[in-house]
């Protein structure tokens, strides 16, 4: 392996910061953002209320909405680290998308609302991490505030989510009337001066010995004989820091801070990075790829069509697994099964991109795409050809039967319709005996309808008319023999619809689970797949 290679790997820390909505997901991004000098007044990734717009809102919609819908890559430095976040839309309805973002990711920081504690969006995203082995760190935010008690959150963690867990700070003070942290690893007491930025400038501490008579004057009596008692505790009944019970999601490292004013930030990076896995492998059709692997390979984990009006253009991200990238270089690109060059690769920081030249295992780097990459698509190189594991898919849950209002844009409606389905966003379905200008789109949200009316008026010009259809449950169907299935095989068929999804493969529609039940019954040999047969089921 080359010296760089290892140099560039060791180096890397490619991460996602997991939350329900509110918990401070933005706000401890653009911190860390803050305190890698990537910006020098935190505000400009999402301001006060007033203005509410992120450097990561790409979409119209997102600022209409107060939401981020799509995911967004920001690269920085940091203590000779180079550290690629990947931000996760909140919305539940784009679990979907978070979840591919998590295929590309390390590790994972979940971040709680220290009043709220773990809600129900930390528990999907948090499943989604234990179930693809990611190790995750957990940030206690808003402790500026009136929270629940550390030991309590800790208790919350392991009955609500199985996970124990191993502060590596702890509050100094308490009812949200904390002072500093506490650092196990160094045994100093951090206190922060009072602050009058709101957190929009790094912030100045002074830092203590435990039992340095300065600390002991800082604190009263009470706060200080607490803290003492809570760190013997800790010493004596806490869990030890385990670096395989964290990889496996058994143990996850905890850190208390207030991502809003700045409080236990810089502790919790500097950590983060010391303790975060570099990049990992991933499974391949040839075994398990290595990040030093010589030879070049990458997966496309996100494709995003127009995101700055301005140019018009469609981008496949993708994460390199192996080897260097190298701009202009030829790679194998195997579900075309065709070399193709990879020129213009960019990389981001937010809004701003920029050109890039090489880039290493960890990396997220965004190609021009001319339509040819779909999710999950493998590139490697030509001497050595192998596909990454397919990713798993979300089996679809709401139903709408959509066309385009003038008949005269029918071409643009099937380009758009067919665009926002390579991207991931819609699951596309004609229904057998109908014209393809009518089609049944599967999401797992009512929030991606949305999004698919605005984005076929924004980008493609083309107004829809879109019916919701009563279905809740769509199958694959196959036959054990390989027989076709065919609506006319089938008995009590007209309990749903019979749609065929974009490979032609025969799927049914039906309201509920009784309806499915009615045909599983009067259909003994049928084989029923949530998700199409050689797929996966998140
Ligand atoms: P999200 O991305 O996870 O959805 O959360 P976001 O960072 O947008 O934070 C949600 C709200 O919580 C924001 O308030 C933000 O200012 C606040 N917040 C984040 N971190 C802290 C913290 O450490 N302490 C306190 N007290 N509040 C915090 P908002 O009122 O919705 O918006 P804004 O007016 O502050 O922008």
């Amino acid at each position: 392996m080359s010296e760089q290679l290892e140099k560039e790997i060791n180096r890397r820390r490619t991460f996602a910061i997991i939350s329900h909505p509110d918990a401070g997901k933005t706000t401890l991004t653009e911190k860390l953002l803050l305190y890698g000098g990537a910006i020098h007044l935190a505000g400009s990734i999402k301001s006060r209320k007033t203005q509410r717009h992120a450097v990561s809102d790409w979409m119209e919609i997102e600022k209409q909405r107060g939401i981020s819908v799509t995911s967004s890559v920001l690269q920085f430095d940091y203590g000779g680290c180079r550290i690629n976040i990947l931000d996760t839309p909140g919305h539940q309805d784009f679990s979907e998308d978070t979840y591919r973002t998590l295929m590309a990711v390390d590790s994972a920081v979940m971040v709680l609302d220290a009043a709220k504690g773990v809600e129900a969006q930390t528990k999907k995203l948090f499943k989604v991490c234990k179930e693809r082995r990611i190790p995750i760190f957990t940030f206690v935010n808003k402790l500026d505030r009136f929270g629940k008690a550390p030991i309590d959150l800790m208790d919350e963690l392991e009955n609500v989510l199985g996970i124990r867990s191993c502060p590596m700070n702890w509050p100094v003070g308490s009812d949200g009337r904390y002072r500093g942290v506490y650092n196990r690893q160094t045994k100093l007491v951090e206190l922060f001066a009072a602050d009058e930025t709101h957190g929009q400038e790094t912030r100045g501490s002074e830092t203590y010995a435990l039992d340095a008579p300065e600390l002991k004057a800082a604190l009263d009596e009470e706060t200080y004989q607490a803290l003492l008692d809570d760190i013997a505790l800790l010493d004596e009944a806490g869990e030890a820091f385990d670096e395989e019970r964290i990889a496996c999601g058994e143990l996850t490292p905890m850190f208390f801070g207030s991502a809003m004013t700045n409080f236990g930030v810089q502790n919790f990076l500097e950590e983060y990075l010391r303790l975060a896995p570099p990049p990992a492998p991933r499974a391949s059709s040839d075994g398990n790829i290595q990040p030093e692997d010589e030879k070049f390979s990458a997966f496309v984990f996100k494709i995003q069509a127009n995101m700055n009006p301005a140019h018009r253009d469609r981008l496949a991200f993708i994460r390199i697994v192996s080897g260097k990238f190298e701009r202009n270089m030829s790679v194998w690109h195997v579900a075309s099964d065709k070399e193709i060059k990879l020129a213009q690769p960019q990389q981001f920081l937010a809004q701003d991109r920029q050109i890039i030249d090489e880039a290493w295992p960890g990396d997220i780097v965004g190609l021009f795409d001319p339509g040819i990459f779909g999710i999950g698509d493998t590139l490697c190189d030509g001497a050595h050809k192998f596909k990454f594991a397919d990713f798993p898919v979300f089996p679809p849950e709401k139903f709408a039967r959509v066309q385009a209002k003038d008949t005269m844009k029918r071409k643009q409606f099937v380009k758009g319709v067919e665009q926002l389905t390579q991207e991931g966003a819609i699951q596309l379905f004609r229904q057998a005996g109908a014209g393809i200008e009518s089609y049944i789109v599967g999401t797992v949200g009512t929030l991606q309808f949305d999004v698919l009316t605005y984005r076929l008026k924004s980008e493609y010009g083309v107004d829809i008319e879109m019916v919701m259809q009563p279905f809740e449950v769509a199958r694959w169907l196959t036959y054990p023999d390989g027989r076709a299935v065919t609506p006319e095989s089938l008995r009590g068929a007209d309990r749903g619809m019979f749609v065929y999804d974009r490979d032609e493969r025969p799927v049914l529609l039906v309201n509920n689970e009784w309806a499915l039940g009615w045909i599983t019954d009067n259909n003994p040999s049928l084989e029923l797949h949530p998700v199409p047969p050689d797929r996966r089921e998140i």
